[in-house]
């Protein structure tokens, strides 16, 4: 697909993976992107197919995504199965000419994810966004706009706290870092500006006779420039929904204030509401996204997460996973970046 500046005709998307997550990110596409036409899904789960293409009125509907992929009328693809379909059907856009927008993780491995770099660097243009998209949070955007301005100095330390509140329960230690901590971990390589050089990851499992999984992590970052780091990932708070990041720099702080409720006070106590989940915490970030990629389809002009920062962030996860399971500080070496994913 040849990208046509200025066009008036929506963009197709095709949508794989139609749950919570593609479910959100169909109803955002139909309802508020008068740029994007939802034109095809697919799913595995017949039943859920067939509801949400009643809903938004997709005109084709396969239980293979690999049909979806091919279609002509899909011009760019949204990819929301679970994480690990993500590699081979990210391939499988770029094999087609299509852009995509992959949900994080961008594979399970960073070995999975660097095959994806090549693809794309080999075929000579970006086509991959990956929903990382914290990026796209007015609150985390603040917080990178004070720290690019220099009005608190260098960096000197990045916080990163990220709550679940519900029972997600029996987490094993990959599937934390790579499904849930690759966000944090995002987040500190972009807040910072600088690569992670050294990782270390202690955590507590959900009980003594499964070390195998954990229930909070805790992981310690160190960067090339010298600045330092800490990821807190609770998966089971039971309190609700929260990330928050905390930037120090030389001569001054900048935090996010995730909680947008009003503060309540009543019978001698003062509250706030928790959100639920990440729909509700990041509902205006998910919008955000979709809209800049559909936007970068339409001009060509690659925005975003990256297959790049995909990769990166897969690296960092790597050494994650490695330093839990041997209780040993992990180095990361994160190559050069190639040429086309530098940003300006
Ligand atoms: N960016 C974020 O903040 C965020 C938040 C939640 C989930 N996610 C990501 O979104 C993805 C989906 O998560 P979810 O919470 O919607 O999960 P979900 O289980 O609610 O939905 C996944 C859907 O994919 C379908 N599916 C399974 N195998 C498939 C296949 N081979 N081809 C097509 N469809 C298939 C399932 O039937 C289901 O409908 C995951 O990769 C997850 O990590 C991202």
């Amino acid at each position: 697909m040849s990208p046509e500046k200025g066009r008036l005709v929506p963009v197709g998307v095709g949508v794989i993976g139609t749950g919570g997550m593609g479910g959100r990110h169909v109803r955002n596409l139909t309802h508020e992107v008068a740029a994007a036409r939802v034109v095809a899904l697919a799913d595995v789960d017949m039943a859920r197919l067939q509801q949400v293409a009643a809903e938004c009125g997709a005109a084709h509907a396969f239980t293979d995504a690999n049909d979806l992929i091919c279609h002509p009328e899909v011009e760019a693809v949204l990819v929301a199965a679970p994480d690990r379909f993500h590699a081979a059907l990210t391939q499988a856009c770029i094999a087609a000419g299509k852009p995509v927008l992959c949900e994080k993780p961008l594979a399970l491995t960073a070995g999975e994810a660097r095959q994806i770099v090549d693809a794309e660097v080999g075929g000579g243009r970006r086509l991959v966004q990956v929903g990382l998209m914290r990026e796209y949070d007015p609150a985390h955007v603040r917080v990178r706009q004070m720290m690019e301005s220099g009005a608190l100095g260098k960096a000197l330390a990045f916080h990163g706290t990220h709550v679940n509140g519900g029972t997600l329960s029996w987490r094993s230690v990959e599937d934390v870092v790579t499904n849930s901590a690759v966000h944090d971990i995002h987040s500190a390589r972009w807040m910072m500006g600088d690569e992670i050089v050294r990782v270390y990851t202690s955590y507590a499992p959900y009980s003594a006779e499964r070390p195998e999984t954990a229930r909070l992590m805790l992981i310690q970052l160190h960067y090339r420039g010298g600045a330092v780091g800490l990821i807190e990932c609770n998966m089971e708070a039971g309190y609700g929904y929260e990330v928050d990041i905390k930037m120090t720099g030389e001569t001054g702080t900048v935090q996010t204030a995730s909680l947008r409720s009003a503060v309540v006070s009543r019978q001698n106590q003062r509250g706030r509401w928790v959100e639920e989940d990440w729909l509700q915490r990041f509902d205006t970030a998910y919008l955000n996204e979709v809209r800049a990629w559909i936007r970068s389809v339409q001009t060509g002009a690659p925005t975003g997460p990256s297959a790049w920062d995909g990769y990166a962030s897969m690296l960092v996860a790597d050494a994650c996973i490695a330093s839990a399971k041997s209780a040993q500080p992990v180095a990361v070496e994160i190559p050069e970046m190639a040429k086309m994913y530098r940003r300006e």
